[in-house]
């Protein structure tokens, strides 16, 4: 289910002239979100995040407009807290008061804290393994956290039984039709920010709400006229040891097969199976984008490259998309003159465990 809009009665509205006066909050494109009572927003400020101009690694790289979003800084640290402020401030007005997740960390996070300013009560599912941070933030957000061995897959196995039968709200990626909402935003914003559309997008992918979500808004964006018909090659990283989205594109299948014994530090990125697999394929192959797969070392080396030149610590899925990035360029895929965005998606300070090490190496 994805929501859909009467995008040419919110053009109308000439609310794209306003948006400079508005908010610093992805509720600046209220018109093309799905909440309808402004009481029922539930906000902690998320959204409208810095688009870094990266001029010294991206003088180092040959790449003179490279940039960075930095997710990182969006409340409890990634940008699942754009997702999460959208699906519960929708829950809030649809009379939900129970919310359910399995996640692989900032997701389960992020429901916790809106679920708290909302009053809401909030289960959590993690794997054995995901980042300590992640589950502390839960509990502390006064939510019940449960750990389960395995992947978040095994996670959502074991959720699904109390859902059934002690009537939970599952806000599970793409369960429900609202994360996806929150985190189109990050297409408006930096359509926004650039005053554009850029050439590639360099994407982390897990669940793939994000990719799913910015794909939708740039049709939107065209709907309404505030853009053509051009859109950014889309490229989706994952890890090494979880790269089903990757292979499946290699092979030029419609749906992704599970991955088995799913591994990487990059806790967001254990994403065996995807529910809107088919949906992100479609997406990398209609913006004639590429799928590439990178391992955790490369991952954290990335982490050390984009703290030490650009003064941003983020998590090992944001170092993923630079591990991207200097492959492409190497392959000759992104020609090195074009405008790319790499999504730091979250903050490299719940990450401590796998950062740890990175940090005695220097
Ligand atoms: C920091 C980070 N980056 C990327 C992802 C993957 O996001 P998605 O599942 O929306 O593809 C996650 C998911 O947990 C994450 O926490």
């Amino acid at each position: 289910m994805l929501a859909r809009y009467d995008l040419a009665g919110a053009a109308a509205t000439g609310f794209r002239g306003q948006l400079a006066s508005r908010p610093a909050t992805l509720w600046r494109y209220r018109e093309v979100l799905p909440v309808r009572l402004d009481s029922s927003i539930v906000s902690l400020g998320e959204g409208f995040t810095p688009l870094i101009h990266a001029r010294r690694l991206g003088e180092r790289l040959g790449v003179p407009n490279l940039y960075l979003k930095d997710e990182g800084v969006n409340p409890t640290g990634s940008f699942k807290a754009r997702g999460q402020a959208v699906a519960i401030s929708m829950a809030l007005e649809l009379g939900i008061h129970k919310v359910a997740i399995p996640s692989a960390g900032n997701a389960g996070g992020a429901m916790a804290a809106y679920a708290a300013q909302a009053g809401m009560r909030a289960l959590v599912y993690m794997p054995e393994g995901t980042p300590l941070m992640n589950q502390l933030e839960c509990g502390l957000f006064g939510a019940e956290v449960k750990t389960v061995p395995g992947s978040i897959a095994d996670c959502g196995r074991a959720l699904r039984e109390r859902i059934e039968s002690e009537g939970w709200f599952e806000v599970s990626t793409l369960k429900e039709p609202y994360r996806v909402e929150g985190k189109k935003t990050m297409a408006y914003e930096i359509v926004e920010q650039l005053g554009g559309v850029p050439d590639a997008l360099i994407y982390p992918a897990g669940g793939g709400t994000g990719l799913v979500g910015m794909w939708k808004a740039f049709g939107e964006m065209e709907q309404m006229g505030w853009i053509g018909a051009k859109r950014p090659r889309m490229v989706a990283v994952q890890a090494a040891g979880c790269a089903p989205i990757v292979r499946a594109f290699a092979a030029g299948a419609e749906r992704a097969a599970p991955w088995q014994n799913p591994e990487t530090i990059a806790s967001g990125l254990r994403v065996p199976s995807a529910l809107g697999d088919f949906l992100m394929l479609r997406a990398l192959r209609e913006s004639r984008g590429a799928a590439l797969a990178v391992d955790d070392r490369a991952m954290l080396e990335g982490v050390a490259t984009l703290a030490k030149v650009e003064g941003v610590l983020t998590a090992p899925e944001g170092g993923a998309t630079l591990a991207a990035l200097e492959r492409l360029l190497a392959s000759g895929f992104l020609a090195g003159r074009e405008s790319i965005v790499l999504f730091l998606t979250g903050s490299g300070y719940k990450y401590v465990e796998a950062l740890e090490a990175v940090a005695k190496d220097r």
